[in-house]
C-alpha cells in the first residue's frame, strides 16, 4: 500500500489550457498577462502546461528566497534555458558543462572589475556626445530605436574595445537583429524547430564567427594588444592551461552582448519615457544633473553615485518595467516549497514582472513613484535575479543608463510626442520593450 503524504498539496492548475498545447499559445502571445493572470487565479505557487512541458510559477519574496537558494544540482539554469545555446554556440555558457561555464563566467568578471569600470562612465559619456552632436536645438525621435543604437555603441565600446566599436556595420546590426528574434518566447519550449527565424538565427551565427575570428587573426598579425573584453578573451585560460577557441570567443562575445545591450536600451527608453509621463520632477532632476557638472567637468564613477533622483527614476523603471522576465530552472532533484512538491522534469519560473507589483512590498504598486524606499525584503525586486546566479553586469548597467542621462539631461529637456498610455509594454522576443513608435520631443535647455 502507499502511503500518501497528507503534507503535499496539488499545485493549482491555472485556467484556460486547451488541447496538447495546454497553455502554450496564450503564453506565446501574451506572456506578461498570461503569468499575472495565473498569479491572480492561483496565488503564489501556479501550474500550466507549455506543450507538455509542466511549468510553476512561483510569485513572492519568500518563494523568489527559496527558488534562488536551491542549488544547481536541484533546480538546474543550464537545462531551463536551452534556447540560447545555438545563439551562443555549443561549448559556450549553458551549452558547456556546468564546470566550464563556472569558468567562462570568471573570465566575463575580469571586463567589469572596478578598475574597468571606472574608465567606462567617460566613455559613455563621449559616447553621447557623439549622439547628440547634430540633434539641433529640438526634435523629435523614437526613442527606442535612438537608445538600441547608442548602448550597441557604447555596450560594444566598453566591454569590446575600440576596434569593434569603429567596426560596427550595418551588417554586424542585422546579425544581431536576426539573434535577437531567434529568441521568443516559443524558444522555451524548442530552440530548434523548423523555423524561418530560427534559420536566420543560425546563419548569423556563422556569419557572426567569421567576422569575429578576422578581428583576432588580425590582432594577432599585428601583434595588437589592447585594453578590452576581446583582448581578456584571447589570453584567457582555463584551469587546465587550454585557450578559449575562436568559436568559444565569438560565443563569449554574443553572451555578453547579449545580456547586456537590450536590458540596458530598454531601461534606458522606459526611464525617458516615464520621466516625459511625470514632467514635475523635470525641475529637480535637471538641478541634480547641473550640481554635478558644476562640481566637475567629467563623468567619473564616483560623481554617478550621488544623483538620487536620478537614481529613482532607473530603480523604479526597472520595477515597473523589468527587461527580464522570464527567470527560468529545470527541477533535476524534487523541489519542495511549503505544502507544495514540484517533480523532476518541470520547469519552475520567477517573473519580475507580477512580483514587483504585490501592494504588500511596493504601496500602489502601479503608480511611479522615483522616491518609493526599497522594500527591506532584497528579494521582493529581482530585476537583476538573485543568488548564485545574479546579474554579473547590474553596476555596468546601472553605471551606462545613469551616465547616458546625466548627459542628455545636461543639455535637453523632453516631452511625449505621444498620448501618455500609448507607450504601451510588448514582449515580442524574451525582452520587455516599450511598443513602437516609441517618439519624444526634445528642446535643448536655457541654461
Ligand atoms: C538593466 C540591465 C540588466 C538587467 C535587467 C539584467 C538582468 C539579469 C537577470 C534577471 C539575470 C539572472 C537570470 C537568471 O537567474 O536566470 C542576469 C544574469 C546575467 N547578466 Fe544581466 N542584466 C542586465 C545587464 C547586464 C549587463 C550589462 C551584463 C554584462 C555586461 C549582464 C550580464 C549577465 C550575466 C553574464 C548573467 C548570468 C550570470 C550567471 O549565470 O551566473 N547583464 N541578468
Amino acid at each position: 500500500m502507499t502511503a500518501i503524504d497528507i503534507s503535499t498539496r496539488p499545485i493549482p492548475f491555472v485556467s484556460g489550457a486547451s488541447g496538447p498545447a495546454g497553455h502554450f499559445d496564450e503564453f506565446c502571445d501574451r506572456p506578461l498577462e498570461f503569468m499575472a493572470r495565473a498569479y491572480k487565479e492561483c496565488g503564489e505557487v501556479s501550474e500550466f502546461d507549455m506543450a507538455g512541458l509542466r511549468t510553476v510559477l512561483m510569485v513572492g519574496p519568500e518563494a523568489h528566497e527559496a527558488f534562488f537558494r536551491a542549488p544547481d544540482d536541484q533546480l538546474n539554469a543550464a537545462a531551463a534555458y536551452q534556447m540560447m545555446v545555438p545563439v551562443f554556440g555549443e561549448g559556450v555558457q549553458f551549452g558547456a558543462p556546468p564546470e566550464i561555464e563556472r569558468q567562462q563566467l570568471r573570465i566575463q568578471y575580469q571586463g567589469l572589475k572596478y578598475e574597468k569600470m571606472i574608465n567606462y562612465a567617460a566613455l559613455v559619456a563621449g559616447e553621447v556626445e557623439e549622439f547628440i552632436k547634430d540633434w539641433g536645438d529640438e526634435g523629435e525621435k523614437d526613442f527606442y530605436e535612438a537608445f538600441t543604437d547608442l548602448t550597441l555603441k557604447t555596450s560594444t565600446h566598453c566591454l569590446l574595445g575600440s576596434e569593434l566599436r569603429y567596426q560596427l556595420t550595418h551588417e554586424f546590426e542585422e546579425l544581431y537583429g536576426d539573434l535577437d528574434r531567434g529568441l521568443d518566447p516559443a524558444a522555451l519550449r524548442d530552440p530548434y524547430q523548423a523555423k524561418e527565424s530560427y534559420r536566420k538565427r543560425d546563419l548569423a551565427r556563422t556569419r557572426l564567427q567569421e567576422l569575429v575570428s578576422h578581428s583576432v587573426r588580425s590582432r594577432r598579425d599585428r601583434g595588437v594588444v589592447s585594453n578590452d573584453m576581446l583582448q581578456i578573451y584571447m589570453e584567457a585560460q582555463y584551469e587546465d592551461g587550454t585557450k578559449l577557441t575562436d568559436h568559444e570567443i565569438t560565443g563569449m562575445v554574443i553572451w555578453f552582448m547579449f545580456a547586456g545591450h537590450h536590458t540596458s536600451s530598454n531601461t534606458a527608453a522606459w526611464t525617458l519615457v516615464e520621466m516625459a509621463r511625470n514632467p514635475q520632477y523635470f525641475a529637480d532632476l535637471h538641478a541634480e544633473i547641473d550640481a554635478l557638472y558644476a562640481k566637475q567637468k567629467e563623468l567619473s564613477m564616483n560623481a554617478l553615485r550621488d544623483i538620487p533622483l536620478l537614481e529613482g527614476f532607473v530603480r523604479e523603471s526597472l520595477r515597473l518595467h523589468p527587461p527580464l522576465n522570464v527567470i527560468s530552472r529545470r527541477v533535476l532533484k524534487e523541489f519542495t516549497y511549503k505544502d507544495y512538491t514540484v517533480d523532476v522534469g518541470k520547469n519552475v519560473m520567477l517573473c519580475p514582472h507580477v512580483a514587483h507589483k504585490l501592494p504588500d512590498y511596493f504601496p500602489n504598486p502601479d503608480v511611479f513613484d522615483p522616491k518609493r524606499a526599497a522594500p527591506e525584503n532584497v528579494f521582493a525586486s529581482i530585476a537583476f535575479g538573485g543568488g548564485k546566479h545574479k546579474c554579473i553586469g547590474n553596476a555596468f548597467a546601472l553605471l551606462q543608463v545613469r551616465a547616458i542621462f546625466c548627459a542628455l539631461l545636461r543639455e535637453y529637456d523632453f516631452a511625449l510626442s505621444q498620448g501618455p498610455e500609448d507607450y504601451k509594454e510588448v514582449m515580442p522576443t524574451l525582452i520587455l520593450r516599450p511598443s513602437e513608435p516609441c517618439r519624444l520631443r526634445y528642446k535643448r535647455r536655457t541654461h
